[in-house]
């Protein structure tokens, strides 16, 4: 069933077939984490993860911003790829975003949910993230199979 969250004119939509892959690749090539990833790894890993649309209503629905958790379903997530497009923005749709992510029922009772930002710490710490209390437990494997520019 069809997760969506409403709010003035936007809708949240976990609908996989609402989302425009064009979109979120054009952004996210661009992006300070994935710059130059490709359309194709982008639609693949959308197909792997719970996948999330901002959509501005109206008489078409235009997407605004994305996000998506890599999740197990059942202990672990990883919050990737959150953003709003730039005109939106300072509205109150990122943390809208973050917590309508949080409060979906695929990702209820996990032990852990983890991401990573350069910059946008100030978002995540409004939706109840914190710095890693021991950052010496965790440890990062560079795979070499996609690479960005
Ligand atoms: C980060 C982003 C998704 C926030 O979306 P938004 O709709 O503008 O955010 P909101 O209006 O909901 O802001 C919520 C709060 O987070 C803060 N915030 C938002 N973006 C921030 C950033 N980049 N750095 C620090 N704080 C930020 C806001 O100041 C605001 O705090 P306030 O309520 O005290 O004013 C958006 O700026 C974006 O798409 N940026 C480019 C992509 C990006 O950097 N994504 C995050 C990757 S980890």
């Amino acid at each position: 069933m069809e997760y969506v969250m409403k709010k003035d004119e936007f809708i949240i939509s976990d609908d996989q077939d609402k989302i425009d892959s064009n979109y979120v690749h054009s952004f996210l090539t661009a992006s300070y984490w994935s710059p130059g990833v490709p359309l194709q790894t982008v639609k693949k890993a959308m197909e792997g993860s719970l996948s999330f649309g901002v959509y501005l209503s109206g008489h078409t629905e235009t997407q605004v911003g994305y996000a998506r958790m890599v999740t197990d379903k059942a202990t672990f997530a990883w919050l990737a790829d959150v953003f709003i497009d730039e005109s939106y923005r300072g509205k109150g749709l990122g943390k809208w975003l973050v917590l309508s992510i949080l409060a979906h029922p695929d990702v209820q009772g996990l032990r852990r949910i983890l991401l990573a930002t350069k910059d946008a710490h100030k978002l995540y710490e409004q939706a109840g993230f914190t710095a890693l209390n021991n950052p010496e437990r965790f440890m990062v494997y560079n795979p070499t199979g996609y690479k960005s520019k």
